[in-house]
């Protein structure tokens, strides 16, 4: 069934130089990238996306992670690929979220590391399940900017011009 997946390469991997090398990776699965950008991360978008992790310990490092606030890299890569079996296929080349778990061949075992501090530096996020993927690719992009109808839209018009939202 196709389906899709939001995949964020993080600042630690535009600081290693990794973002052909994880593309590269990912068109092994043979999926369609239907979305992509650069995103220069809000306070707000990493508290929203990260938003059920509020309590976690490591939570505030997480969203200086992505912000980019650790590597000195203030971007963060977002993508949106569609397909059959799309969050199985990316999130087994990602391989664990814990870069230590992770098969040594995997996106995360090959590049993630765990700091000092307790964190989990590992490259790349995967959405796990269709709800996230849905909730995620919501937050991330506007529907204008993904070239396949994923999710029900509303249109609305201000000065003459049309603009879709999502419902
Ligand atoms: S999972 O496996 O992706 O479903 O995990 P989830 O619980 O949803 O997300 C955990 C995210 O927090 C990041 N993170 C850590 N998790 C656990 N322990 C530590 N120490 C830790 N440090 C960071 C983890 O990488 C997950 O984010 P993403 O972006 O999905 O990798």
């Amino acid at each position: 069934m196709n389906e899709a997946v939001l995949i964020l390469i993080k600042p630690d991997g535009l600081r290693k130089s990794l973002t052909g090398n994880i593309l590269t990776r990912l068109s092994e699965t043979k999926l369609e990238i239907v979305a992509a950008k650069m995103v220069r991360v809000s306070e707000e978008l990493a508290h929203a996306h990260y938003a059920h992790l509020e309590n976690e310990s490591f939570f505030p490092d997480l969203v200086r992670y992505i912000r980019g606030e650790l590597h000195d890299r203030r971007k963060t890569m977002a993508l949106v690929y569609w397909g059959n079996g799309a969050i199985l296929k990316c999130r087994q080349l990602a391989g664990a979220t814990n870069p230590e778990e992770a098969e040594a061949t995997s996106i995360r075992g090959s590049y993630g590391r765990i700091t000092t501090a307790g964190l989990y530096e590992n490259v790349i996020h995967v959405s796990g399940n269709q709800e996230e993927a849905e909730r995620e690719i919501k937050l991330w992009f506007k529907p204008d900017e993904v070239i396949v109808p994923l999710y029900p839209l509303k249109e609305i018009t201000k000065d003459k011009v049309k603009t879709n939202l999502w419902t």
